[in-house]
This record gives C-alpha cells, sequence and structure tokens, in this order.
C-alpha cells in the first residue's frame, strides 16, 4: 500500500512515519509539510536517518498518489483534504478531531464551523472493531479519551459518576512551542490545565453513552515533565457496590482477546513507544479505582491510527504494532 502522511513533520506524522517501517504492507511515498518541502524527513525527525529517504513535499491535493491517507494535521485542517481524498479513492484516517464528534458539538466545543461535514466510524478499535472493518474513512480518537474510556468501558453502565484524572506528557500539545510547554514551566512542575472544560470531555461523554452509561462524565487534566504518555486514573462511582475478585474479572474477560490492552499495573515506562494499554483496577466496594497507561503519540494518535487502517483494509490488526515498549 501506498501511504500519504499529510502532516508529516509533526510529531504525530513523525511517529507514523516511524512505526511504517516496520509495517509489512505498507510504504509512505509522500510526506507532506508546507515548511519543510524539500528537506528531507530526518532534518526534522534525526532518529530515522538512513531508515528511510523521504523528502517532505507540499503536492496539492490532485497530485497525492497514495492507497491511503494519514491526516496528522490540526483540527479544521483536516476537514479541508478529507472529502476531496476520498473523492479520488484514496481511504483516509484522520488523527485530528474534525470527524470524532457530530457537528453541532464539533462546532460548540472547537468554536467553528464544519465547512464538509460526514459521520464517520470512531476509531477505538476495542469497542467499534464492527464498524470500522471496511470502511473508508476513520476517525481516530483523542488520545485522551483513549485511555480514559478504556479505562472505564468494563464498568460504564453500572456507573453514576465518572472521574478522569489524567497526567500528560509534553508531545500532546504537539511540536508548536509555547509558553506553557516552555522546559522551565515544565520541567520539576505539575500543572493542572483545563480543569473542568477540555475539549475531549466530548469525546468521553460521547463514548460512555454508546456503552450504555448514564453517568455523569468529568475529566481534569495535568501535565507533567515527560515527553510521552497518558497516565488516566478513572474513579468510577458504581450504583452497587463490587468487590475485587468481581471488577478484576470483569475486566480481564471484557479484554480476553484484545491485542493491545494488557491486565498489568500501568506505568508509562512500559507502554512508551508502544501501542499497548495497560490497566489495572482496585475496588473499595461502591467506587472502583481503574487506571490506564498508554503512549500519546502511539496508542493515543499514530499507532491506533495504524490499527485502524490494518482493520479498515482487513489486515491483521497487529501488523507493524507489535514492538514493546521501552523500558526503563
Ligand atoms: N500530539 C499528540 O499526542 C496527539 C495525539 C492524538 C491526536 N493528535 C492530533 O494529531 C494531529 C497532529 O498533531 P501533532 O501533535 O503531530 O501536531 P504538530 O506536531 O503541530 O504537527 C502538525 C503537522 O501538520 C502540518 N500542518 C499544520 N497546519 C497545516 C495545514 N493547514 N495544512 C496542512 N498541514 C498542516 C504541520 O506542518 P506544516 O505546518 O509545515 O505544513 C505539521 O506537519 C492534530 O490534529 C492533533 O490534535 C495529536
Amino acid at each position: 500500500m501506498k501511504i500519504a502522511i499529510i502532516g508529516a513533520s509533526g510529531y504525530a506524522g513523525g511517529d507514523l512515519i516511524r512505526l511504517l517501517l516496520s509495517h509489512p504492507r505498507a510504504e509512505v511515498t509522500v510526506a507532506t509539510s508546507r515548511k519543510l518541502a524539500g528537506k528531507p524527513v530526518d532534518s526534522v525527525h534525526p532518529h530515522l536517518k538512513g531508515l528511510t529517504g523521504l523528502m517532505f513535499e507540499n503536492p496539492s491535493l490532485e497530485n497525492i498518489d497514495a492507497d491511503l491517507a494519514f491526516l496528522a494535521v490540526p483540527h479544521t485542517a483536516a476537514m479541508t483534504y478529507a472529502g476531496p481524498l476520498l473523492e479520488r479513492g484514496i481511504r483516509v484516517v484522520d488523527l485530528s478531531a474534525d470527524y470524532r464528534l457530530p457537528k453541532d458539538t464539533f462546532e460548540t466545543i472547537y468554536g467553528v464551523p464544519h465547512t464538509d461535514y460526514f459521520e464517520a466510524p470512531y476509531g477505538l478499535p476495542e469497542l467499534h472493531r464492527d464498524q470500522c472493518r471496511g470502511a473508508l474513512f476513520i476517525a481516530n480518537p483523542g488520545c485522551f479519551p483513549t485511555g480514559a474510556t478504556l479505562a472505564a468501558a468494563p464498568l460504564a453502565k453500572y456507573a453514576h459518576t465518572i472521574i478522569y484524572d489524567s497526567k500528560t506528557g509534553v508531545s500532546g500539545a504537539g511540536d508548536n512551542p509555547s509558553a506553557v510547554t516552555h522546559y522551565p514551566n515544565v520541567g520539576d512542575n505539575v500543572n493542572p490545565y483545563k480543569w473542568t472544560s477540555h475539549r475531549h470531555l466530548a469525546e468521553m461523554k460521547l463514548e460512555a453513552a454508546r456503552l450504555g452509561s448514564e453517568a455523569r462524565v468529568y475529566f481534569t487534566p495535568h501535565l507533567v515533565p515527560v515527553n510521552r504518555g497518558i497516565l488516566t486514573t478513572a474513579h468510577i462511582l458504581l450504583n452497587e457496590p463490587m468487590e475485587q475478585d468481581e471488577a478484576e474479572q470483569l475486566y480481564q474477560k471484557y479484554y480476553q482477546g484484545e491485542p493491545f490492552v494488557r491486565y498489568q499495573m500501568p506505568m508509562l515506562g512500559a507502554v512508551r513507544g508502544s501501542n499497548f494499554c495497560d490497566i489495572k483496577v482496585e475496588s473499595e466496594g461502591d467506587r472502583v479505582v481503574a487506571v490506564s497507561a498508554i503512549d500519546n503519540l502511539v496508542k493515543g494518535a499514530a499507532g491506533q491510527a495504524i490499527q485502524n487502517m490494518n482493520i479498515m483494509c482487513g489486515y491483521d490488526e497487529r501488523e507493524g504494532l507489535m514492538a514493546p515498549g521501552l523500558l526503563p
């Protein structure tokens, strides 16, 4: 398969190139960047030096020659690429937020009109695999909603309240420097942000509702001084108490056979660079605490996007994605 990555100079685009290097059926043939067109990919991704001869380019939409395109561009940019690529018969996996929410919810939360809306499968394979099979377009979930929803899913329909408390690494903000991500503000520090109003909350609520849950859902993220990773503590307040054994068995059964969800003590180091999501639960009766760990750029972005590509194309879901994390 010929793969185009739109937005290949960013963090998610860089991880798509890195991961696809070991995919047996896919070859990246187009890597776009408007600012770096004409420069080699390793000029901003030095870890890829000697592994790819790709050059950044800035082709017009009609000149993108690919079987499948990943949109690793900011929200609102993706909606200008999705339709035209699909019209040309190119499958698309969109890593942005443009097609994850109903149109009116998107417009309210992102504060912009959606100029090319259509409904798309939400690519959290563990919950929506059937809708992703054979799809021509998939909306890849947000990084926080991936870790959070996987942490709460088995218990969501038994809960009246779910509170997600997440710690995220700095690469979640992309490669554009800002005061928030400036080293002295991040290093040796922990910062809560968007305490009650993070945009990803809408996705979390939508997923809880799709799981048949009537729970109220809350979310507060914190920026921590690591490059990659999201650790989410889900406080799941149950309608009826559940003992530890029952909660553990429920989780293990729910994710049995899932290639990328492991029931074990979550820690960022064990999933760093990998597509795994590690989850463990502890019950105190009417509150079950479920903690998940993912790499925001892999299971939270590029890895999950490749998992979705594999599912939409009928390949083995694990292809190109079975590399372990980097511990220590
Ligand atoms: N970082 C994460 O952990 C993460 C996780 C999940 C999802 N995502 C989503 O994935 C997407 C990419 O995130 P990122 O963190 O990789 O961002 P990033 O580091 O800021 O990279 C953005 C990329 O898009 C290109 N770009 C920007 N505006 C564009 C436009 N209007 N048209 C075409 N290309 C454009 C940029 O290159 P040029 O400006 O040179 O063209 C760059 O290659 C975003 O939608 C983000 O929300 C990110």
